[in-house]
Parts: structure tokens; C-alpha cells; sequence
């Protein structure tokens, strides 16, 4: 799981996560505005809400994240979970199900900083990709095409900061064994190294206790 305040590069490293370990990006916010674009009834209530910086209610997001969780193609090469749970209902309504990451990542980042990430921030519509204008600047011929989210304004992201600030410690609480604070305001390539040395730690200790299992199996 990778959690942070809005714009503390949790969709940048979640795309170096993911071309490093082959885990499947679930992004909350992604998932939900997908259900915008395509006007649902779930992306009309979600919009509501996204659009004043709040979260969206439960009935909406649970399930949808539930639901994505439980496709073949996570359950085959696992998953790594951006942006939820956000509250202790969000967080208990999947330790139901027995669901409890390895890894729990804090991003932390001066809300400053934050501030003039979310205003620098474009993303690239066809492509997918996010930049920075001063900090990771777009190539010269995307720049025509690239769009900026309606909730990255300075008010807006106030209001996500607040709402994050309001409801960190709540999910900290379900995470205490995994987690791992992460100092997110060095630049990109340093946090990235940051997050991959946890990982392949943890992959590399993972391996040596499934090998132990079987040379004790092996040897009963
Ligand atoms: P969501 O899309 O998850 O927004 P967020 O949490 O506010 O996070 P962001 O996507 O803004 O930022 P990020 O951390 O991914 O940063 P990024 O890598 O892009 O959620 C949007 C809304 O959906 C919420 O407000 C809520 O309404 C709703 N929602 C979502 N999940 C929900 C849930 N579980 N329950 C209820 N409602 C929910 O980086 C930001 C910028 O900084 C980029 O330009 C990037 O290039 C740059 N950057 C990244 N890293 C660095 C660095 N180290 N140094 C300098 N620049 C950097």
C-alpha cells in the first residue's frame, strides 16, 4: 500500500514500483475517475465530492476497490493499493477480508512543497503519464495536449491536505507492523530508490523464509 498527502508522488512511484515488481496499480482516484468520464451513477456522486476536495462516501468506493482487488490478473501477480484506504471504516471494511499489505508506505512531504506540486502537476491524456513543469518537464511536442486536474487548484488541494491531515492517524493505526515512512521530499529518483531498497529487501527475506519451509518440509 502507498499512502500520502495529495501530490506527495504517490502515482510517480507507483509507476517505478510497477515496471520494477510487476505488481498491478490499483489508484482510488484513478478508478473513480474513470466512473466520471463515463458517467455513471457512481462517477456522478463520486464527481461531487472530488470536485470540493472531500472523500468520496463508502457506499462508492468500497466496493469498487473490493472489487478490483478480487480480478484474476491482481490475484495472479499481486497488487499494490494507492490512495485507500483514506479512513478506519475504509480500512476495516478490507481486514474483513483478510486483506493486509506487506509493505505500508507513508510519503511524507512539507505541505509547501505539496502546493506547488499540485499546481506544476499535468498529465498526458494519451499516454497516461504524469509530469511536473519544473520538475519533471513534459517533452516539447506533448505540451499542446497535456490537461491539469479540475481538483489541482491551490484551494482544492487545501481541502484534500485537511481532509488527509483529519484522517491519517485513524489508518496508521490498522498499519503499525508494515509501515515505512518515506522522506518524499527528495527528488524523484532518490524516494524511488528509497521505496525499491524496503522491496527488495523484503522480497530478498520473503525468499529466505520459502526456502526455509521447504528445507524443513523437505527434511520432515
Ligand atoms: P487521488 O487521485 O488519489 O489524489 P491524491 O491523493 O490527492 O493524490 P494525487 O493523485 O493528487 O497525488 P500523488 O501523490 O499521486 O502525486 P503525483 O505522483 O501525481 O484522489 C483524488 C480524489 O479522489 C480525492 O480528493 C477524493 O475526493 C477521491 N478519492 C480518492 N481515493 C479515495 C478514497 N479511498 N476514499 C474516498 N475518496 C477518495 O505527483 C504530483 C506532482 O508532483 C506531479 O506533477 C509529479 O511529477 C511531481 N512529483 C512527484 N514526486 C516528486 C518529487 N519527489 N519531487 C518533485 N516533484 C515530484
Amino acid at each position: 500500500m502507498i499512502s500520502g498527502p495529495p501530490a506527495a508522488g504517490k502515482g510517480t512511484q507507483c509507476e517505478r514500483i510497477v515496471e520494477k515488481f510487476g505488481l498491478i496499480h490499483i489508484s482510488a482516484g484513478d478508478l473513480l475517475r474513470a466512473e466520471v468520464e463515463a458517467g455513471t451513477a457512481a462517477g456522478k456522486l463520486a464527481a461531487e465530492y472530488m470536485n470540493k476536495g472531500q472523500l468520496v462516501p463508502n457506499k462508492v468506493v468500497v466496493d469498487m476497490v473490493k472489487h478490483r482487488l478480487a480480478q484474476p490478473d491482481v490475484q495472479d501477480q499481486g497488487w499494490l493499493l494507492d490512495g485507500y484506504p483514506r479512513s478506519a471504516d475504509q480500512a476495516a471494511a478490507i481486514l474483513e477480508e483478510g486483506i493486509h499489505p506487506d509493505v505500508f508506505f507513508l510519503i511524507q512531504v512539507p505541505d509547501e512543497d505539496l502546493i506547488e506540486r499540485v499546481v506544476g502537476r499535468r498529465m498526458d491524456p494519451e499516454t497516461g503519464q504524469i509530469y511536473h513543469l519544473t520538475f519533471k518537464p513534459p517533452p516539447k511536442d506533448t505540451l499542446k495536449r497535456l490537461i491539469q486536474r479540475s481538483d489541482d487548484t491551490e484551494e482544492k488541494a487545501k481541502a484534500r491536505l485537511e481532509v488527509h491531515a483529519g484522517n491519517v492517524a485513524s489508518v496508521l493505526d490498522y498499519y503499525q507492523d508494515v509501515l515505512v515512512e518515506i522522506d518524499g521530499s527528495q527528488d524523484i529518483g532518490a524516494v524511488g530508490s528509497a521505496i525499491e531498497d524496503v522491496l527488495d529487501t523484503f522480497q530478498e527475506s520473503s525468499s529466505l523464509d520459502e526456502f526455509q519451509r521447504q528445507a524443513e518440509a523437505s527434511s520432515a
